[in-house]
């Protein structure tokens, strides 16, 4: 063994149902359609040349809309099917608010049974589902009345969630309230990239206010149903550094950085965690007062450098807390395959130091199962292990997904492993 993981490690991929599902009529499907055309000429500024020349698709307005996306909502058995056969036994996924509950107290049966059938169908293939409660997207009543700025929020979707709850607390033991809610308040509050596309440090605040409430109501109100389910929040986790070690305002840079990112939401929701979740893309060293300033010796395709020690450094931070942890979002965007084998090699080399040096890691799930709608982006990064053609539909595993594979199977990484997919790994 080259590294080894611990027993009934849990080993699988994610999704979010508004980047896979397709058919979906939300706050976001909504503003896709209003700002496709903006993004689409944005492009141009947006990103280096060699990306414009690499996805020329970012120049046309049809890949900011999701549309019918992977059509996971009709296919989820068959992917479901490739899953198992690439040795996964756990998958993380959304359900999607707009569809269970359209209009406000109205809810649909028949959504529910849909969802019913994809917990069934995985497991049915020894698949644990991890269930995301709330990625992102609302319903668009939810979003007239002002979405998570709003405290109404906060009663609408404990309702929500206790409605689920209810309906699969047979099936389900793992939930998670909300998925990295500083990725959205960042993107959608303070940047105004995505909707409603503010730049309001009191929306900030605010946000990070209601959203922490709504996780801690939750919290409780999924204890009350079931109190041997578990409950936690997904977690996007920013490796910081300073630039320079001995200046003090790259020390505080760092440091701000920090705690907003990592930490605040953490300290709201204190003591409402069944378990830590670690969602780890970024190194941040920072210059003060806040640029990035960033080796990048290796970077995907959307230049997000690729830095695999940090998670070790953020797994090791997370040890005081003594919960267990499990990794519900790593991967990077990267069409032809070239990287992906050695940046899933390379992370889970330090996610298994850090498990020798005494961290409670419990699983791994590599983002994602599918090529998706990236957000604001669309649909040129490819994260998944599979490829999507997204004429035809047809999934094809990538070369990478067969080396995941046999890591899943072994529970770790061999020596026969690394010398079966060496090219892989160059
Ligand atoms: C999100 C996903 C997203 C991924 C890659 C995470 O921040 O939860 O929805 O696709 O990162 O950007």
């Amino acid at each position: 063994m080259v590294f080894e993981f611990p027993k009934n490690f849990y080993w699988g991929s994610a999704t979010s149902a508004h980047q896979v599902e397709g058919g979906n009529i939300n706050d976001w499907s909504k503003w896709e359609k209003a700002n496709a055309k903006r993004l689409a000429k944005e492009a141009k500024e947006k990103w280096q040349p060699w990306q414009q020349k690499r996805f020329p698709e970012m120049f046309n307005p049809g890949n900011y809309i999701s549309g019918q996306a992977c059509d996971h909502y009709n296919r989820f058995e068959e992917d479901f099917d490739i899953a198992k056969s690439l040795g996964h036994n756990a998958y993380r996924f959304s359900l999607e608010w707009s569809r269970i509950e359209p209009e406000e107290g109205k809810f649909n049966d028949k959504e529910i049974e849909h969802y019913r059938k994809v917990i069934l169908a995985l497991r049915q293939r020894g698949v644990e589902p991890f269930v995301t409660l709330w990625h992102w997207t609302n319903p668009l009543w939810v979003r007239e009345f002002g979405a998570e700025e709003n405290k109404k929020f906060i009663f609408y979707f404990n309702r929500y969630v206790k409605f689920i709850v209810e309906n699969f607390k047979d099936l389900v033991k793992f939930w998670i309230t909300i998925n990295e809610p500083t990725s959205l308040i960042m993107n959608s509050y303070l940047m105004g990239l995505w909707l409603p596309q503010k730049k309001s440090i009191f929306s900030v605040l605010r946000i990070y206010k209601n959203l922490a409430q709504a996780h801690n109501q939750t919290y409780d109100e999924i204890h009350k149903i079931d109190p041997s389910a578990k409950v936690g929040f997904a977690n996007v986790l920013i490796f910081w550094e300073s630039f320079n070690k001995n200046s003090i305002l790259d020390q505080l840079g760092m440091r701000l950085g920090k705690y907003f990112s990592n930490q605040k939401f953490l300290n709201l929701t204190k003591d409402k965690h069944d378990f830590l979740t670690c969602q780890y893309y970024f190194h941040n060293r920072i210059k003060f007062p806040g640029k990035i300033k960033n080796e990048n010796k290796e970077a995907s395709d959307l230049n997000w450098e690729i830095y695999p020690k940090g998670i070790y450094h953020i797994l090791k931070d997370l040890q005081k807390y003594n919960r267990p942890i499990y990794i519900t979002e790593n991967g990077l965007a990267d069409v032809d395959d070239s990287k992906r084998a050695k940046f899933i090699k390379d992370h889970l080399f330090w996610v298994a130091k850090s498990i020798q040096e005494g961290v409670n890691v419990r699983g791994y799930f590599y983002w994602s199962l599918l090529d998706n709608f990236e957000w604001d982006k669309g649909f040129w990064p490819r994260f998944g292990l599979l490829e999507i053609n997204y004429k035809t539909l047809e999934r094809k595993v990538r070369p990478s997904a067969y080396f995941y594979r046999d890591i899943c199977i072994a529970n770790g990484i061999t020596e026969d492993i690394m010398s079966k997919y060496k090219n892989l790994l160059e």
